[in-house]
């Protein structure tokens, strides 16, 4: 019998989930998808989805990992053979769509740690992002071609992450996390002190938690924020079950999955503030009076904030500009790093669950045909497919994910099993106010909000974008995962799914 991977302390564990969590997705996406949404009134709907779904499904799926130790396959194969595609469909759908551009992204973070040496994006940051730099098609079929610095940086970023993933968990992943996760911590908060600490910063930060509560009648808001937690949490991309497969037996997995929630969520809130200050003394620099008319235009397109308005203000500080460029883009490279080896990891955990095959042939091959398939979001209309597959993930695969892993819990493998199990092993208990979020609360929410939000992208489209690219790129990726996922199913296992893997004895409490 194979013994399985472990960590090699339960703080290791922490970091790597936490790495994992943290990403590009807490400043680049919360600082946009914020912005986009209405500022503060964003962080009420952030903060109930956190409650009402993060958490208790962080819980879900630490528990899971741990009572079937197994991947996201492994687990939901032992609860009916015929839930093994959905522990197919997560990994895949994360590793085929999210990775391909979230690597492209770092890239662009590692080309704008070097342009920050010289201040490279001149005078106008907007024009040298979209023009000079991502040489941006208008359409998405109008591909061209790979733009070359972008191709290069994503390769980098894909050797960084095959060289963490190649090695064994607690040598490879939770080496590397017990770095990223301090270096970070440290970058962001002298970045938080340094921008609060520039004039007209605090009309920026008002911005920022000033709550506009009209925006809470728009779904789409709801469905963000719901979408966020998800992405911000990794929560549905069978990550926290894979990492929850590698604990001891005795693990605290209450409490570790809600430091994991609530520590990602406040680095969040924190980074936002080092984003809005900025914001705020960006106007104060160009002389615009501080309310919300203004900042519109000082931020020219929300998705862009990191890399059009951020170079902006960054061009204008009164000193120090280019320090203070390099640690932010050097933030964002490494929460990115940190999150993408755990995408990689759940899908290597599962192929090596089902399959009698090394773990390095496996990391091999996924970060070879990764790095194939990021190609398309380094071509000339890179940024227009990434819009589209951002999109549909988010809010049509991983909330979705999210509700059927409450439904298939709840309901057939029983929420109250599942908490038995947690409780037995945690010292943190749980009640059986968990088993009625999990069977109730969570599905009725991300349900009602799924098809309401269905019906808003059928009514009125998604952005300026024509109805055939979104579904011919963003409706078609999700069903290509599925087929993917059912091919994976369709294979016979190379393991008995019963025998795979046990759990040393000799674990004990690690707190
Ligand atoms: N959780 C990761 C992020 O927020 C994917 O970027």
């Amino acid at each position: 019998m194979a013994e399985r991977s472990r960590w090699s302390s339960q703080s290791g564990f922490l970091l790597a989930a936490i790495g994992s969590a943290i990403g590009l997705g807490n400043i680049w996406r919360f600082s946009y998808v914020t912005y986009q949404n209405g500022g503060g009134a964003f962080l009420i709907p952030y903060f109930l989805a956190l409650v009402t779904a993060g958490i208790p499904l962080m819980i879900l799926e630490f528990g899971l990992g741990h009572k079937m130790l197994g991947s996201s396959v492994l687990s939901f194969r032992r609860i009916d053979r015929r839930l093994e595609w959905f522990g197919w469909w997560m990994p895949l759908l994360v590793m085929y769509g999210i990775m391909l551009y979230y690597t492209v992204v770092i890239g662009w973070c590692l080309n704008y740690t070097l342009f920050s040496l010289n201040l490279a994006w001149g005078k106008d940051p907007a024009s040298f992002f979209l023009n000079t730099f991502l040489k941006r098609a208008d359409s998405a079929w109008d591909l061209r071609g790979i733009v070359g610095p972008i191709f290069v940086s994503t390769c980098v970023v894909w050797l960084i992450i095959w060289s963490i993933c190649y090695r064994e968990v607690n040598k490879g992943i939770e080496r590397a996390c017990k770095v990223f996760m301090p270096a970070l911590l440290v970058l962001t908060l002298v970045l938080v002190f340094w921008g609060c600490s520039l004039k007209g910063a605090g009309a920026g930060l008002k911005f920022y938690l000033k709550p506009d509560w009209s925006k809470l009648k728009d779904v789409s808001v709801w469905t963000s924020a719901y979408g966020q937690i998800f992405f911000t949490l990794s929560i549905g991309f069978g990550i926290m079950i894979a990492y929850a497969s590698y604990l001891p037996k005795k693990s605290n997995l209450v409490r570790n999955a809600f430091i994991t929630s609530v520590v990602n969520c406040l680095y969040s809130f924190i980074a936002g503030f080092a984003v809005f200050s900025v914001l705020g003394y960006l106007c104060y620099a160009k002389g615009l009076p501080a309310d919300p008319e203004h900042f519109k235009t000082v931020v020219e397109k929300e998705a862009t904030l990191a890399f059009v308005t951020y170079p902006q203000a960054i061009s204008a500080l009164p000193a120090f500009k280019r320090l203070f460029g390099v640690l932010f883009f050097l933030s964002l490279t490494i929460a990115g790093i940190s999150s993408g080896i755990s995408i990689v990891e759940a899908l290597t955990c599962a192929i090596t669950d089902k399959f009698k095959v090394s773990r390095r042939k496996v990391v091999n091959i996924l970060c070879a045909t990764g790095l194939l398939g990021s190609v398309v979001f380094v071509c000339h209309s890179g940024l227009i497919w990434l819009d589209i597959v951002d999109r549909f993930i988010n809010h049509y695969g991983l909330v979705l994910a999210g509700f059927l892993e409450c439904v298939f819990i709840g309901w057939i493998l029983k929420a109250r099993s599942l908490r038995k199990h947690i409780n037995a092993v945690s010292r943190w208990k749980l009640s059986r106010v968990w088993d009625y979020l999990i069977k109730f609360v969570s599905p009725a929410i991300l349900g009602t909000l799924y098809v309401m939000d269905v019906v808003d992208i059928i009514k009125h489209g998604y952005g300026e974008y024509p109805t055939k690219a979104l579904i011919l790129i963003g409706a078609n990726w999700l069903i290509l995962a599925f087929i993917l996922a059912a091919v994976f199913t369709i294979y016979p296992w190379r393991r008995k799914p019963e025998q795979v893997i046990h759990r040393p004895e000799e674990d004990k409490l690690l707190v």
